[in-house]
């Protein structure tokens, strides 16, 4: 079929409210939320269910035209933005979101791609049972987006990345099959586990429709607290002490520097309920049982005595928990005010963050000394968002060959969840063995051998 004639035929297919192919309706599907990566989409469209997916996939196929998945667009490395061809076709799992059972007993949920996350979380709230995937952009970010981009966030100390939450899914390939592969099993060593080649692929293996993930009881404690840190080794001895005094109840341990707080209550006009720290951590406990909050406050008078925090407050209400998280949660945006910024989202052995951040601290002012670095993530997990604040004439991919240089140095990775997207397509060449980079286009070819899944994206262009 020839170009021109291709959306009407999609048209057909999705109906005429899911077809999109003028003027201003098509913006949401030409940038990226922070404007950072521009396309022009041949068209998007918006199917109602699998078999309308797999439909567009089949005409897209026989035409020879690549597709796009998008989602909640809240990815930070252009993974959901199209090309400037204008020849490709997006594809918005945005009208799928139904949410289609929960098992209270076997504790799961099943549910389309295009439902938003927050969604979701409220919706097994309401039988008593957690959703445990918590990130920022929960409130936008869809299902089909957290599976196909292995989504991280606040809480994978104690629930792992969103792969460990997927039991089952729901895929359409390149060629328009449908896998029905929603199984809720928690134990099945049938063959390949093939579900894990499309969740943290971004959409360069399959389209994801729906997925079966697990979920957990709802603790019934919980405490969050924010404390002042003189030195990032200072924080590491702070966890260390936690995992002793509170171990499994831990699910949440953010490190912030004081400059990234700073630039929130500047930006966002929040106040820090504590004095001026080179470092601060935030903290959250949960249990089902009851004695947390007693073990968690003996656990901060222990480590304010050692000097390791030096100073500390619990939040004693609902309320007081949402302010210490929303101050960590606006730091992306602060940072966006602030000025133009060069994001790494790394990671290093949590047992090397002190020593990864000294050394890139010096490497990076020494050769652009005109930066401001503004760190904070998800120590925890040794993830840190090791964002700098630059000037408009510096030359990002310099900067971040530097950065990556040190985080491959200290044996890290170059992408702890936001994913490779467009933006590492060629960090990722340049860091990962051949050998590797080799298996993975052979996944690539077998699956859509006419790269017409999100080309460009996670694999660079041949
Ligand atoms: C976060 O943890 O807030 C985001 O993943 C980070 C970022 O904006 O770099
Ligand atoms: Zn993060």
């Amino acid at each position: 079929m020839r170009l021109d004639a291709l959306p009407a035929a999609l048209g057909q297919v999705v109906g005429n409210r899911g077809l999109v192919t003028d003027g201003s309706d098509l913006d949401p599907y030409r940038h990226d939320w922070r404007h950072m990566f521009k396309g022009r989409p041949l068209c998007a469209v918006l199917p109602r269910n699998t078999r309308e997916v797999a439909e567009v996939m089949q005409l897209c196929a026989a035409s020879g035209v690549a597709v796009v998945p998008h989602g909640g667009n809240t990815g930070l490395s252009g993974g959901a933005t199209p090309d400037e061809s204008g020849q490709q076709v997006v594809l918005s799992l945005a009208r799928m979101n139904a949410i289609r059972d929960i098992d209270v007993i076997g504790e799961t949920i099943e549910v389309e791609a295009g439902c938003v996350l927050q969604t979701a979380q409220e919706a097994v709230d309401e039988k008593g049972l957690l959703l445990p995937i918590t990130l920022a952009a929960e409130g936008s970010a869809r299902i089909g987006g957290i599976v196909s981009t292995n989504a991280g966030g606040t809480n994978v100390l104690r629930y792992g990345m969103a792969r460990s939450r997927i039991l089952g899914l729901e895929v359409v390939t390149a060629d328009g099959q449908v896998i029905n592969g929603l199984r809720r099993l928690r134990k099945d060593n049938a063959g390949y586990d093939w579900k894990q080649w499309f969740i943290g692929s971004e959409g360069t293996l399959g389209i994801v429709t729906a997925a079966v993930l697990q979920l957990a009881p709802k603790p019934r404690h919980r405490v969050t607290a924010l404390l002042a840190i003189p030195s990032p080794a200072d924080a590491l001895q702070v966890l260390c002490a936690a995992r002793n005094a509170i171990g499994e109840t831990l699910t949440g341990f953010e490190l912030m520097a004081g400059s990234a707080l700073e630039l929130v209550t500047r930006h966002q006009h929040l106040k820090v309920p504590l004095g001026a720290s080179a470092w601060y951590v935030l903290l959250e406990a949960s249990s089902s049982l009851p004695g947390l909050r007693d073990a968690t406050e003996a656990f901060l008078g222990d480590v304010l005595e050692r000097e390791i925090a030096t100073d500390g407050v619990v939040a004693e209400s609902e309320r007081q928990e949402a302010d210490l998280w929303t101050l960590r949660e606006s730091i992306t945006e602060a940072e966006g005010r602030e000025g133009r910024s060069v994001k790494h989202d790394v990671s290093v052995p949590i047992s090397s963050i002190p020593d990864f951040l000294k050394t890139a601290d010096e490497a990076v002012m020494r050769s652009f000394p005109d930066v401001r670095i503004n760190t904070f993530g998800h120590a925890g997990d040794g993830n840190l968002h090791y964002n700098v604040i630059v000037p408009t004439y510096l030359d990002a991919a310099a900067l971040n060959q530097l950065v990556h240089d040190v985080v491959v140095s200290f044996g890290g990775s170059i992408s702890a969840e936001h994913g490779i997207g467009q933006y590492r397509v060629n960090e990722l060449e340049r860091c990962r063995a051949s050998v590797e980079l080799a298996i993975a286009r052979r996944i690539k070819d077998a699956l859509d051998p006419q790269n017409l899944l999100n080309p460009g994206k996670v694999l660079a262009l041949r």
